[in-house]
């Protein structure tokens, strides 16, 4: 089958493109490899993802509707994974024009590409946790309306969720809405707590530490997101919204401890108050994914801790 996926060039879409061009699928990655963070890492994850005879890259920006419409019409995608976003929470709060460009206006021209081609039988998109916001409802369940987002990240990926649904009315298109939960592993974001805490216990730079880290987090390691989200893209469900997370919440100060267990010394952490963009507790659901994908997390935290921590000494 042949794939688009986007933000191949990222942390989660890097592993994803990896998987499905191991098992044989026709991958197209698509990334405008920007400086968010350093593009160095991206480049290395194109040139792993470059050893596969069935995987290219196509360096694109989403917010290029034009170049878009005439990539789908070029490549006749069967399915899309569409994990390109600007990702970082904290930085939604000072650029919340970018989240929405990028977040909501580039999924709807991916949407819209889809649609004018015809080719797409399935469009799954990466959406995440943070659509919860401070809900009450905890373990985080689909149904919860989620209509409280903390911040701008967060309200653009519910808005595309919901402009996801009137594509489906519409248009008939096949699009489920993954919620990713505080996914870490190899290759991880590196301004993301895992790779900032590893930075902190090796090199003694400081990191804040929310609320003394008594904040819970579903980690769910990589490999068991990819495995959900590649069955996602076997599976046209219609509409759907599905969470992925590991179902083991952990909390932040464990997480640390686990940390700097490994690295037998401690992190330089800076006790900081928790911020209003932040949630106390995230915690999935993951009965919808069991049931409809055969979703089944494998990587308990302890020992993706441990396979983190080798890819980080190693790096
Ligand atoms: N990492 C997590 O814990 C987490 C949790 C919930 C949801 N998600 C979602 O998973 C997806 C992947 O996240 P990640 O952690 O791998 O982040 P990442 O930043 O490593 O990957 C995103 C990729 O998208 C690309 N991109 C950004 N804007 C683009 C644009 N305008 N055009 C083309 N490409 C663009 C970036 O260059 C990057 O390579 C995102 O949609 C994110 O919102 C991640």
């Amino acid at each position: 089958m042949k794939i688009l996926v986007t933000g191949a060039a990222g942390f989660i879409a890097s592993h994803l493109a990896e998987k499905l061009a191991r098992r044989g699928d026709e991958v197209v990655g698509l990334d405008n490899f920007n400086d968010y963070y350093d593009p160095a890492r991206k480049r290395a994850n194109e040139a792993r993802l470059n050893q596969y005879p069935n995987f290219k890259m196509i360096e694109a920006d989403i917010r290029d509707r034009q170049r878009m419409f005439d990539i789908f019409a070029q490549e006749q995608f069967a399915a899309v994974a569409h994990l390109a976003a600007m990702a970082g929470v904290r930085n939604a709060i000072t650029h919340p024009d970018l989240y929405v460009e990028v977040d909501l206006n580039g999924t709807q021209h991916l949407m819209d590409a889809a649609r004018a081609a015809e080719s797409v039988g399935n469009f799954v998109f990466a959406s995440t946790s943070s659509v919860y916001g401070n809900t009450t409802q905890i373990p985080f369940v689909e149904t919860d309306s989620c209509d409280r987002p903390l911040q701008p990240y967060a309200a653009a990926k519910r808005a595309a969720e919901i402009l996801g649904y009137s594509y489906h009315h519409l248009f008939g298109l096949n699009f489920t809405a993954i919620r990713f939960f505080t996914v870490y592993g190899p290759n991880g974001r590196p301004d993301m707590m895992a790779y900032l805490l590893a930075d902190s216990v090796t090199k003694g730079l400081q990191i804040p530490l929310y609320d003394n880290g008594m904040m819970y987090r579903d980690w769910t390691f990589v490999d068991d997101i990819t495995d959900g989200v590649a069955a996602a893209i076997d599976r046209p469900l219609g509409y759907e919204i599905i969470n992925l997370g590991r179902g083991e919440p952990t909390l932040l100060k464990d997480f640390v401890g686990m940390i700097e267990e490994l690295a037998g010394q401690k992190a330089n952490v800076v006790p900081t108050p928790r911020l209003a963009a932040d949630f106390v507790r995230n915690e999935a659901d993951i009965s919808k994914a069991r049931r409809l994908l055969g979703y089944d997390p494998k990587v308990s935290v302890r020992e993706g801790v441990q396979r983190f921590w080798q890819w980080y000494i190693l790096q």
